[in-house]
């Protein structure tokens, strides 16, 4: 696997004060009932590589790394392998991404993507309210006028997602603004969901992703 330059600097950092942490959970990381099992040398992986950015149970707290808890292993899957043929490009993805995607097999990929969503996902995290209420309208019913489709039409009525659709509910407001955006820049190509980010305007984008980290 190789990790590029500045994915190693943070986790140079970010090591040490997590190695107590990772130890801890990594003797019994929680899993929801009737999960699979993932395979030891996997379970290290995602404790201790991914766990270092993402967290152990992929309830990141830094907003740059987004949250794989409770998120769907199809989604996951199909992420990673994005990163993997470099087809999901935006600056972050590249520096961080790329490199540990890279080394994966299809198989580590499957049961990485198996672990995270079988994590339980945390509270939501409080933000503004005017923008919560306007993300809140504009989630549930779109922007006529300018085109845009309601998200809850696939993304579902509470966010959770679906096999088919990711979970945005709970996740970092920042992660989902600068993910609106590369959709909007197509750095991250879609054929979805860079015609509709390209319908919205930033301050919009920062609505409805206030809306969506306020969510459990
Ligand atoms: C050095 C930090 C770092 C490590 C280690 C790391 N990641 Fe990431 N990961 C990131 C960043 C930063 C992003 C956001 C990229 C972006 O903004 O597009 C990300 C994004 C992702 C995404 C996309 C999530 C989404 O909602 O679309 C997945 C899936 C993912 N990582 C899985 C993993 C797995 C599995 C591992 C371990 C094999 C891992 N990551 C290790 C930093 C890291
Ligand atoms: C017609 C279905 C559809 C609608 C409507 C839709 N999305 Fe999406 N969305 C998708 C799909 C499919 C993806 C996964 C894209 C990929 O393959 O990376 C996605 C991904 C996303 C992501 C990236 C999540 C992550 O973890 O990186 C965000 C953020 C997002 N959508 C926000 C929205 C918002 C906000 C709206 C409403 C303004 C919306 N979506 C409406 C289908 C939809």
């Amino acid at each position: 696997m190789h990790i590029s330059g500045s994915a190693r600097r943070w986790m140079r950092a970010a090591l040490s004060a997590a190695a107590v942490v990772t130890l801890a959970f990594a003797a019994a990381p929680s899993r929801a009932h009737g999960a699979p099992k993932t395979p030891p040398r996997v379970l290290k992986m995602a404790v201790g590589v991914c766990g270092v950015c993402h967290g152990v149970t992929g309830n990141s707290i830094n907003p740059m790394f987004p949250r794989l808890a409770a998120q769907h292993a199809d989604y996951l899957e199909h992420e990673l392998k994005a990163f993997r043929a470099h087809t999901r490009a935006d600056p972050y993805a590249v520096a961080y991404m790329w490199g540990i995607a890279g080394g994966l097999s299809n198989a580590s990929i499957d049961a990485l993507a198996k672990y995270f969503a079988a994590q339980a996902a945390g509270p939501g995290l409080p933000h503004a309210a005017a923008w919560v209420a306007r993300g809140n309208a504009i989630y549930h019913d779109g922007i006529p006028a300018q085109g845009v489709p309601a998200c809850a039409a696939c993304h579902g009525p509470q966010g959770l997602g679906s096999a088919a659709f990711p979970r945005l509910a709970g996740q970092h407001a920042e992660y989902l603004l600068k993910q609106l955006q590369s959709f909007h820049s197509k750095m991250r190509k879609t054929p979805i969901m860079d015609g509709i980010a390209s319908s919205l305007h930033r301050r919009e984008m920062r609505a409805v992703a206030d809306y969506l980290a306020s969510l459990p």
